[in-house]
């Protein structure tokens, strides 16, 4: 009985022993060029969905007119660009020298067009852990997190003004 029991408790213990061996002895991967763990990017993303589904419905309390893709713009190029990219430009070294990498936002890449403007508001505003994605909700103000965030759903049909602010 004795011998069963502490069968049991090793054989409990094994898992955390393994896994403790296999950080401890370097087999993490902590380089941001290290692949991603087998379930990472799948674990990530189910635990960010959740938690953004909770909140994430909010339509834009500002419209996307002209004057608000400018302001988008103009946060977008002093904020985002160095990871996110300009306007038909190469990646930027810091973008590829991140992982996880830095999706870029605008054309000729596709960005975040397809996303309710309120989940890239969410991000924006929150951040995502782990990721280099900061949250700008106490720098920038509320109305520059929508701004930005209208920028990025109308990236394929910005007015010429808030063109030529991106290619600066
Ligand atoms: C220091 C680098 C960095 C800066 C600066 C940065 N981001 Fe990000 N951002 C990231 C990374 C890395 C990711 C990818 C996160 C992931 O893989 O989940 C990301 C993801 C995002 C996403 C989600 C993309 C998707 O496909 O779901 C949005 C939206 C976003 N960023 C918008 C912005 C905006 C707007 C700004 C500026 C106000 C900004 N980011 C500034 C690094 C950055």
């Amino acid at each position: 009985m004795k011998k069963f029991v502490v069968g049991v408790v090793f054989g409990l213990c094994l898992p955390f022993i393994a896994a403790f061996l296999f950080v401890r002895l370097g087999g993490m991967p902590v380089a941001t060029k290290s692949p991603p763990l087998p379930m990472e990017r799948y674990l990530a993303g189910v635990a960010l969905h959740a938690a953004i589904e909770k909140e994430a419905g909010k339509p834009s309390p500002l419209p996307a007119n002209e004057a608000n893709l400018l302001a988008g713009a103009r946060v977008y190029q002093m904020q985002c660009e160095d990871c996110h990219g300009a306007l038909d430009q190469p990646e930027t070294a810091i973008a590829r020298g991140m992982f996880p990498h830095p999706p870029q936002m605008l054309p000729p890449k596709k960005g975040v067009t397809d996303d309710p403007v309120g989940v890239t508001y969410w991000k924006v505003r929150n951040g995502i852990r782990l990721t280099g994605m900061p949250g700008f909700g106490e720098s920038l103000t509320d109305k520059q997190l929508w701004q930005v965030s209208l920028l990025l759903l109308h990236a394929h049909d910005l007015p010429a003004s808030a063109k030529k602010v991106l290619h600066e």
